[in-house]
């Protein structure tokens, strides 16, 4: 019960590890905020999880970030922790990525962690709060066909060393850097693939550890990072990715 009556707004949470999280807070006692595009899904997953509410907005706009915080505040009493979860990712080689493609990417990926935590920022410090990040094994290293990805999954880390030092001493501010994990978002992207069979092989075999993660294991650091137990850390990323940027 490390978070017995916290109250956090896990970004993203109506499916994956964004739902893994809002479910592990909620067990260990949290009052929790899910949010997803739509509504009726994350009212949903916040039944089924035990969370407090479900809420849904499009995170791809500086109005939609500020909406969200603003009803999640109201509804739990303030906040506590804030995990900037929701992300997308697809797979497609430059000459097939146009500015539409681009701005959407940057939008939903980066501008949303940078507004969310604006307008979470005055109740973070307030109540001597954290905000765990989602960044990714692409943020340290090129993956083939993903270049606007990986910008912003390194936007994201570099963001998050940035924040820990201009809302220390009274905010932390971390994130995780997950490899592969079995989540709608890679399980769509394996049956776009021309081989399907291979590509699930290719990720399977990807890592030292010749798994993908789980949901739930991500979900682990994220809740260390916002827990008491991680007092004396800020401005880190927690690498959960099988080994595989640990090298070749
Ligand atoms: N799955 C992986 O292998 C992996 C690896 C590294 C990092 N990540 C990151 O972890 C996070 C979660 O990934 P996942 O695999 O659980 O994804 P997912 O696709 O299963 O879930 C994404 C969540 O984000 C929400 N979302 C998408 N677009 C949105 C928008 N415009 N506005 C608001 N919410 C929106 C969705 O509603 C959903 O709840 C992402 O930031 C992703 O980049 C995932």
């Amino acid at each position: 019960m490390r978070f017995r009556d916290k109250r956090v707004l896990v970004t993203g949470s109506t499916r994956g590890i964004g739902r893994a999280t809002a479910q592990a807070f909620a067990a260990e006692g949290g009052r929790v905020a899910v949010h997803g595009t739509r509504v009726d899904a994350a009212e949903t997953v916040a039944r089924e999880v035990g969370a407090v509410a479900g809420f849904g907005f499009d995170l791809a706009t500086a109005a939609g970030c500020e909406g969200l915080v603003a009803s999640a505040v109201k509804l739990l009493g303030g906040l506590d922790i804030l995990v900037n979860n929701a992300g997308i990712w697809y797979s497609a080689r430059t000459e097939n990525f146009d500015e539409a493609a681009y701005d959407r990417m940057m939008d939903v990926n980066v501008k949303s962690v940078f507004f969310c935590t604006k307008a979470a920022l005055p109740e973070l410090r307030r109540n001597a709060g954290n905000i765990v990040n989602l960044a990714s094994e692409s943020g340290v290293m090129g993956q083939y066909g993903a270049v606007v990805y990986c910008a912003t999954k390194a936007a994201i880390l570099n963001m998050t060393r940035a924040m820990a030092l201009e809302y220390a001493p009274q905010v932390r501010v971390n994130c995780v850097s997950p490899g592969t994990v079995d989540t709608d978002m890679v399980r769509l992207d394996i049956a776009r693939a021309d081989d399907p069979e291979a590509r699930l092989a290719a990720m399977t075999d990807y890592a030292p550890l010749r798994r993908m993660a789980k949901p739930e294991e991500i979900a682990a650091g994220i809740l260390y990072l916002a827990s008491p137990d991680a007092a004396y850390i800020t401005g880190t990323s927690l690498s959960i990715d099988g080994g595989t940027t640990a090298g070749h």
